[in-house]
């Protein structure tokens, strides 16, 4: 059984205690958030003992192997580092950080205590992403060449003023959003990339201080493009809209708005039936326990993390510059 403690039990937090309730061979046993009434309250839902404000409560306990890191993204590499100095194994929530070097520190602090370190990037764990990915593994639409990822629509509060809308905070709307996506294309698209542009607009909700809209293109090493297009704030707040293209040299997939869009219907392959968001925290923190208990290695590297992140802060410099930016 492994014993685990979540930090931070904000709103992510939420989606994660219906993550770990299902699994048989993990028990969340202390909760530690800086507001100690969350702590008790999602203690209180896990039927955990330990409710602290102070997350070292739960690093100094011998009875906890691993955490479950859902706090702010600029806290992540501190938390992170003195967990794994601790000898805790870690899941921390995307974006791994909002810094190359905090990323840096973390996945040092790892390699050096020899736990594991796993970046939630939710997005590689819903149906929807794994059936593309087994469709491209098993070779179905050939190599990925053209990836166009666009997600819309207006579900931020207008008159939200917590840490989410602060740059300082979440590394920007490009690191904090834009890491999902762009370790998705990475995973999906199988090469390296090698540049990024990025643009973004701030026009229906001018009163955030970061970009409510942005969109990047990625080029890889093989030639290989993906473009995404991504907002959380735009008004009006019913403008939702997705649609997912990736052309394969030898066939594609594609989904929109619609159930019958979905991939592809072909004989076994290329299935995915909707609705797309399934199974994506339960399957994350699933494979967390799992891959902690062979002793393998992480579902998503910090590696992985740090790439992703290194896009987007590169995406944020482009918007910036208007320039390409090269790694
Ligand atoms: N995977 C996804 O789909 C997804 C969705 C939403 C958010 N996130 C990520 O989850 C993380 C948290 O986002 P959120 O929306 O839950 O934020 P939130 O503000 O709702 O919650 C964060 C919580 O962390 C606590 N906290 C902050 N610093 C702390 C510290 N030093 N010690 C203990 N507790 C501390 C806060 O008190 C708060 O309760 C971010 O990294 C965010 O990018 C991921």
């Amino acid at each position: 059984m492994l014993n685990v403690a979540m930090i931070g039990a904000g709103g992510v937090a939420r989606r994660h205690r219906a993550g770990w309730i299902p699994q048989a061979d993990a028990s969340v046993v202390g909760v530690a958030d800086l507001m100690a009434e969350r702590a008790a309250e999602a203690a209180a839902e896990l039927g955990a003992e330990q409710a602290t404000g102070d997350y070292m409560d739960v690093l100094r306990r011998d009875d906890v192997d691993a955490v479950d890191i859902c706090t702010t993204e600029r806290t992540h590499a501190d938390i992170a580092v003195a967990a794994a100095e601790h000898g805790k194994h870690i899941l921390v929530e995307k974006p791994i950080a909002t810094t190359l070097e905090d990323a840096d520190r973390m996945i040092a602090a790892a390699d050096e205590r020899g736990v594991m370190l796993m970046v939630g990037q939710t997005h590689r764990f819903y149906d929807y992403s794994i059936a593309a990915k087994s469709a491209i593994e098993r070779g179905e639409i050939g190599t990925p060449v053209y990836l166009r990822y666009s997600s819309g629509g207006g579900f931020w509060n207008q008159d939200w003023t917590g840490n989410r809308i602060s740059a300082g905070d979440t590394g920007g709307n490009v690191v904090t959003n834009g890491v999902h996506i762009a370790d998705l294309c990475n995973w999906w698209m199988r090469a390296r990339p090698v540049s990024i542009y990025g643009q973004a607009l701030n026009q229906t909700s001018p009163h955030l201080e970061m970009n409510d809209y942005f969109m990047f293109t990625i080029k890889y090493d093989n030639g290989a493009i993906a473009v995404a297009e991504l907002s959380r704030a735009n008004m009006p707040r019913s403008n939702q809209f997705k649609s997912i293209i990736l052309l394969g040299a030898e066939g594609q997939l594609s989904s929109g708005m619609e159930d019958e869009s979905n991939w592809v219907d072909g004989d076994g392959g290329m299935e995915f039936v909707g609705p797309e968001f399934q199974h994506g925290f339960t399957r994350m923190i699933g494979e967390f326990v799992r891959r902690v208990d062979e002793g393998g290695q992480s579902p998503v590297s910090g590696e992985e993390g740090r790439l992703a992140l290194a896009m987007c802060l590169g995406a944020e410099e482009s918007i910036r510059t208007g320039e390409v930016f090269k790694f």
